[in-house]
C-alpha cells in the first residue's frame, strides 16, 4: 500500500504551513483530459513525469452539463500515486458527499460556491474529516464572495473557464480575478493559497503565475503534449 499523502509537501519545504507555502508554483494535471480507458496508467505516468498534484474533476451532469466519475474511480486510483489528490467537485449540494470523497482518497476537496447553500457548514464538514478545503468560483461570480469563509479555507479555486469541459480557452479578465483572490488571501488568510483552473498552457502560464496563482491546473496542455514532462515544466513557468 502506497503511503497516503499527508506531509510530503510539508516536509519537502520548511516554509510549508498548511497545504504548501512553497515559493515554487505547483502544477496539477487534470485527469479529465487523460485516457479514461487507462486512467491508472495516466496517473502513474504524470506522477513519474513531475506533476505536483493530481487534479480530479468530478461532474454530476446537473451542476455542469457533463458527467465524469466518482468514488470508485478515486478509490482505485489512490494507491497508484503518492501525490495529493485535488478533488474538484462540480456537483450540486456537495456537502452530501464530502465524507465519501474523503474516504475514497481525496486529500483536498474543492466545491463550488454556486452549488451549495451552506458554504460554512460544508467547509467545516471537509475539515472535520482531516482533508483540506477549497472553495471554487465560476468566472461570473464575484471573487469577494469567498471573503466571509477565507480564514477557514486552505485554497481558493478561480475558474478561468466555465466548468464542464477540458480544452476550453482561458477567459480574458481572469488575471484580475486571480490577483484579487491573491490579495484577499494575503490580507485575510496567509495560509490560504490560490489555484487556477481552465485553459492554462505554456503561453499564458507566466501571466497566471504573475497574477498570483500558487497552483495551476492543466488538462489538455499536459495530456495533449507529446512531451508531458516538458509541458508540466512549462506550465510551472520553468
Ligand atoms: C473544467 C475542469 C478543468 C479542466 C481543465 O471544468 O474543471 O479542470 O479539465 O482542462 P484544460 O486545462 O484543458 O482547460
Ligand atoms: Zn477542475
Amino acid at each position: 500500500m502506497v503511503e497516503p499523502y499527508g506531509g510530503n509537501l510539508l516536509t519537502e519545504c520548511a516554509e510549508c504551513v498548511t497545504i504548501c507555502h512553497m515559493k515554487r508554483t505547483l502544477v496539477a494535471p487534470s485527469i479529465l483530459s487523460g485516457n479514461f480507458a487507462d486512467m491508472g496508467g495516466e496517473v502513474k505516468n504524470i506522477t513519474k513525469l513531475g506533476a505536483d498534484w493530481i487534479h480530479v474533476d468530478v461532474m454530476d451532469g446537473v451542476f455542469v452539463p457533463n458527467i465524469t466519475f466518482g468514488f470508485k474511480m478515486i478509490n482505485d486510483l489512490r494507491p497508484l500515486s503518492r501525490l495529493l489528490f485535488d478533488v474538484h467537485l462540480m456537483i450540486t449540494q456537495p456537502s452530501r458527499y464530502v465524507d465519501r470523497f474523503v474516504k475514497s482518497g481525496a486529500d483536498l476537496v474543492s466545491f463550488h460556491y454556486e452549488a451549495e447553500k451552506d458554504i460554512a457548514g460544508t467547509i467545516e464538514k471537509i475539515k472535520a474529516t482531516g482533508a483540506k478545503a477549497g472553495l471554487a468560483v465560476n468566472p461570473d461570480t464575484p471573487v469577494d464572495v469567498v471573503k466571509p469563509f477565507i480564514e477557514k479555507l486552505d485554497l481558493v479555486l478561480i475558474m478561468s473557464v466555465f466548468p464542464g469541459f477540458g480544452g476550453q480557452k482561458f477567459i480574458d479578465g481572469s488575471l484580475d480575478r486571480i490577483a484579487e483572490a491573491k490579495r484577499l488571501c494575503d490580507e485575510l488568510a496567509p495560509d490560504c493559497i490560490v489555484e487556477v483552473d481552465g485553459g492554462i498552457n505554456a503561453s499564458n502560464a507566466k501571466d497566471v503565475i504573475g497574477a498570483g496563482a500558487d497552483v495551476l491546473v492543466a488538462g489538455n496542455a499536459v495530456f495533449g503534449a507529446a512531451d508531458r514532462a516538458s509541458a508540466i515544466r512549462a506550465v510551472r513557468g520553468e
